[in-house]
C-alpha cells in the first residue's frame, strides 16, 4: 500500500464544501430561531448618558433590546473573561458590560426579533446620548508614551558601541498600519435553546473548547451546560482564537428571550474586532564591509488597546537568522482607544520580518553587495537568542533552489535599470521564518471490524486542511485506503484540542492521531494473538503494522491476520482508543520553518502602479503531509503578503477615533486581478528530532517575508523606498 502521507491528496471536504452541505456558523437552523442586531457606538472614547431603547421596542417582532443596564447577568471578575489566547496583563473586554466606552464601534444594544430584518430596522431606532473624550488612535502621536514589555529576547554584548563602530551602517523606521482580517465567513454564533439552561452554540472560532470554557465562565455555567460546535471555519487568519463579542451577545440574546438566537456581524461590524496592529519598526544594523554583521537593534513599538497589553514577537527574530556578535531588541506598547488588537496569520513576524528584511536589503545595496550574497554571510546555524542548533534549517537550500528557479542571477543590480516597455521591473528577495510548535492534543479512534475508523479530536479546520492531513495520516497508520475514515472536528465535546493556531496543528493533531493508533494496532494484535495457530501468536507490537485491512509482521509480510478477525476473535465488533501526543521536553534545539521569497514587480512608470508579476516562494517546512493543500497554504499567505506589501491598511480618522475604511470595497485586499504567477517550491528537510513524522507545520511561515521581497523589489525597479506600508502608488510617484 502505498502512503497517502506526502501525496498530494485532495480535500476530503472539497465534496461538502462546493454542494453547499458543509454548515458554518450562521446557517445552523433551530425551531422558534430568533434573530439580533447589534448597535455599535459611533464614539471612540466616553460614556454612555442615556440609551433610550422605546422605539425600538414598539417595532412589531422585537422580542427584546439588551443593553449595558438591562441584560441577564455575566460574571464580574477579570478572570471570568480571560479566555485561552487572553493577554496575561489586562482586563478583557466585556460586551454590554457597563457605560464606558473604549472604542469606535464597541456593541452599545442588543436587538433581538423574530426576523433579522426587523432587528436590523429596530437597532437603527435606539438611541444613544454619551459624554465624549478626545480619543487617541493615532501611533505616531502616543509613541512617547510608549512603555516596555518583557523583551522577548536577551541581548548579547553591546550593540550600542558596535554600531557607532561598524564600517557601513543602516538605520531606518519602518512601519506597518493597522490590519483587519476580513475573512470569507462573517463572525456569527447560532445558539440554540435546549432548554433547563443548556445551550448548544455553533461559532465562528478557530477554538471550540476555549469558546466553551469561556461561556461557562461569564455566564457562571456548569461544564455539561454548553456545548460548541465549529465543523467548518470560512477562514479566519486568526480573528478566530478568542472568543469574539457577538459569541457573547448571541448567548445573552437566548438568556434574555429563551429561545434560540442567530446572530450574525456585518462585514462593517467586524471592524470593532481585532485587528493586526499598527506598529513602527525601528532597525539598527552595522556590518563590516565583508558583508559579515557585527551589530543587530530591533526596536518595536506595537500599539494596543487601553484595558489589555496584546503584544508579540517583532523583534527576536534577527538572532535566529544572521549571526552578530553585538545584539539587542526592544518592544514597547502604546496605549490607543481602540479594540484590543490580536494574532493576524504570523503575528510578530509578519510585522517584524518585514522591516528587518528590508532594512537587510538596504545594508546589501549600501555594502555593494547581493542581498542573497549578504543573507549567506550571515547565515546562522544556531539559534543566538538560546544559542542551540535547530531541529533541523535548510534555509541555505531555500535560498539556492529559490533564486535558481526565479533566474536571479540575471537580476542587474542597479535599481531602474530593468523595464518591459513602458513598465520599470524589479526584483526583490526577503527571508521567512516561523515557528515549529507542537502541543498537547489528544484522539480518539474508534475502528469497526468492516474496516472503517472514526477519528475525533476538538481541532478547527480553518480551511487549513485538517480533514485532510488527519485522514492520510489515520490511513497510513491503521493501513486502511483514505475512503474508509471519517474524521470529526470542531465539537467541544470531542477529545481535547488547543485553539488552531501557530501553525501548529498538523503537527500536534496528526502525533495525536499516531499514537492513538499505536494502540488500537496493540489492541489488534493481542486479539490477534490467541487465534488458534495465530501466525502472529509470538509477535511483539513493535514487529508488526497494519496495512491492506490487516495485521502484518514487519518481517514476513505473509504472516498476517485481518481486523476482521483478529476482532471476532476478540468477540467485539469495534475497538475504541483515546490517547494524547507526547512530545518530550526539548530546550536542546530551536523548532522553526524557513522560506527564501522572490519577488517581480512591475511599475508603471508614469502612473506608479504597481504589479506583482511573479513571486517563488521555497519552504523548508519538514515533512509536507500534503504537497495539494501546503501548496494553497503557501499560495494563499503569499496573496495575503501582497495584502500586507500593496493594499491592507485600516484608515482611522484620528479626530473622531473611527475606522473610515470599515468594508471590503474601501479595505482592499488583492483580487484575483492583482495575482499573477505565484509558484511554491517545497525544500527537501528530513528532521527526525522534532518528532517522530517530522512534521513542522505550514499556516503561517508562507506570509513572513512577502511584503518585504515586495517592498525590496520595488525599490529595485524605481530606486525609490517605501518604508511603511502599504506601498500605494502616490507613495512611490511622490518626491
Ligand atoms: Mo494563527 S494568527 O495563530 O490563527
Amino acid at each position: 500500500m502505498t502512503p497517502y502521507i506526502g501525496t498530494a491528496t485532495s480535500r476530503v471536504d472539497g465534496p461538502a464544501k462546493v454542494t453547499g452541505k458543509a454548515k458554518y456558523a450562521g446557517e445552523f437552523n433551530a425551531s422558534d430561531l430568533a434573530y439580533a442586531s447589534v448597535v455599535e457606538s459611533t464614539i471612540a472614547k466616553g460614556r454612555i448618558i442615556r440609551i433610550d431603547t422605546s422605539q425600538a421596542l414598539r417595532v412589531e417582532g422585537v422580542l427584546d433590546v439588551l443593553t449595558h443596564e438591562d441584560r441577564p447577568r455575566m460574571a464580574s471578575a477579570d478572570k471570568a473573561w480571560k479566555d485561552d489566547v487572553a493577554p496575561e496583563e489586562g482586563s478583557p473586554f466585556r460586551p454590554l458590560y457597563d457605560d464606558r466606552i473604549k472604542f469606535s464601534g464597541q456593541p452599545i444594544a442588543l436587538v433581538v426579533a423574530e426576523e433579522w430584518e426587523i432587528a436590523r430596522y429596530a437597532a437603527s431606532l435606539v438611541r444613544v446620548e454619551c459624554e465624549k473624550q478626545a480619543p487617541v488612535t493615532d501611533l505616531y502621536q502616543q509613541r512617547v508614551e510608549a512603555f516596555a514589555v518583557e523583551k522577548p529576547d536577551k541581548p548579547h554584548g553591546d550593540a550600542t558601541k558596535a554600531f557607532a563602530a561598524a564600517e557601513v551602517r543602516h538605520q531606518a523606521e519602518y512601519f506597518i498600519p493597522t490590519e483587519h482580517h476580513n475573512p470569507m465567513e462573517l463572525f456569527a454564533s447560532t445558539v440554540v435553546w435546549d432548554g433547563a439552561g443548556k445551550l448548544t452554540v455553533y461559532d465562528k472560532t478557530q477554538g471550540v473548547q476555549n469558546v466553551q470554557r469561556y461561556l461557562c465562565s461569564v455566564f457562571e455555567k456548569k461544564a455539561d451546560d454548553v456545548r460548541v460546535i465549529s465543523p467548518y471555519v470560512g477562514g479566519a487568519f486568526g480573528s478566530g482564537l478568542r472568543p469574539q463579542y457577538q459569541v457573547v451577545l448571541a448567548v445573552l440574546g437566548a438568556l434574555a428571550v429563551q429561545r434560540s438566537v442567530r446572530l450574525v456581524l456585518t462585514r462593517q461590524q467586524m471592524y470593532g474586532l481585532g485587528h493586526r496592529p499598527a506598529t513602527i519598526e525601528r532597525l539598527s544594523l552595522g556590518a563590516k564591509a565583508d558583508g559579515t554583521l557585527d551589530a543587530i537593534t530591533h526596536e518595536a513599538i506595537g500599539a494596543t488597546s487601553q484595558f489589555e497589553d496584546f503584544a508579540r514577537n517583532d523583534t527576536g527574530w534577527a538572532a535566529l537568522l544572521y549571526k552578530s556578535a553585538n545584539a539587542k531588541y526592544a518592544h514597547r506598547l502604546a496605549r490607543l482607544d481602540v479594540q484590543t488588537p490580536c494574532d493576524m496569520r504570523a503575528p510578530g513576524a509578519a510585522t517584524g520580518v518585514y522591516a528587518l528584511e528590508c532594512a537587510m536589503d538596504e545594508l546589501a545595496v549600501a555594502l555593494k553587495l547581493d542581498p542573497v550574497e549578504l543573507r549567506l554571510r550571515c547565515y546562522s546555524d544556531r539559534d543566538q537568542n538560546e544559542n542551540v542548533p535547530y531541529t533541523s534549517k535548510q534555509l541555505r537550500e531555500c535560498y539556492r533552489q529559490g533564486a535558481e528557479a526565479f533566474g536571479w542571477d540575471k537580476r542587474n543590480a542597479e535599481p531602474r535599470s530593468m523595464r518591459d516597455g513602458s513598465e520599470l521591473v524589479g526584483w526583490g528577495m526577503a527571508t521567512g521564518v516561523w515557528e515549529a510548535l507542537q502541543v498537547p492534543t489528544a484522539a480518539r479512534i474508534v475502528l469497526s471490524a468492516n474496516g472503517h475508523a472514526e477519528i475525533s479530536c476538538a481541532a478547527s479546520d480553518i480551511g487549513t486542511g485538517t480533514y485532510t492531513i488527519l485522514s492520510q495520516v489515520a490511513a497510513d497508520a491503521l493501513g486502511l485506503p483514505i475512503e474508509n475514515i471519517t474524521i470529526k472536528l470542531g465539537d467541544s465535546t470531542l477529545p481535547q484540542a488547543p485553539v488552531e493556531g501557530g501553525s501548529w496543528t498538523a503537527a500536534s493533531a496528526s502525533h495525536a492521531v499516531a499514537v492513538t493508533a499505536e494502540e488500537v494496532r496493540k489492541a489488534l494484535l493481542a486479539m490477534a494473538k490467541t487465534i488458534k495457530g495465530s501466525p502472529l501468536a509470538d509477535a511483539k507490537p513493535e514487529d508488526v503494522i497494519l496495512a491492506d485491512g490487516k495485521i502484518v509482521s514487519k518481517r514476513d509480510g505473509s504472516r498476517a491476520v485481518s481486523i476482521a478477525d483478529a476482532m471476532r476473535n476478540g468477540a467485539t465488533d469495534r475497538i475504541e482508543k483515546e490517547k494524547t501526543n507526547n512530545f518530550p521536553e526539548d530546550s536542546s534545539h530551536a523548532r522553526n520553518t524557513h522560506s527564501a521569497v522572490f519577488a517581480e514587480v512591475k511599475v508603471d512608470e508614469q502612473l506608479g502602479v504597481i504589479r506583482v508579476t511573479r513571486v517563488i516562494s521555497a519552504v523548508a517546512a519538514g515533512r509536507i503531509l500534503n504537497t495539494k493543500t501546503a501548496q494553497s497554504q503557501i499560495m494563499g499567505a503569499v496573496v495575503g503578503g501582497i495584502g500586507m506589501a500593496l493594499h491592507e491598511e485600516t484608515v482611522y480618522d484620528h479626530r473622531f477615533g473611527r475606522i473610515m475604511n470599515a468594508n471590503i470595497a474601501e479595505y482592499h485586499v488583492p483580487v484575483n486581478a492583482d495575482v499573477y504567477d505565484i509558484k511554491v517550491l517545497f525544500v527537501d528537510e528530513p528532521d527526525e528530532i522534532i518528532n517522530p513524522l517530522g512534521i513542522k507545520g505550514l499556516g503561517e511561515i508562507g506570509i513572513v517575508g512577502v511584503a518585504a521581497a515586495i517592498a525590496n523589489a520595488v525599490y529595485h525597479a524605481t530606486g525609490k523606498r517605501v518604508r511603511d506600508l502599504p506601498i500605494t502608488l502616490d507613495k512611490v510617484q511622490g518626491s
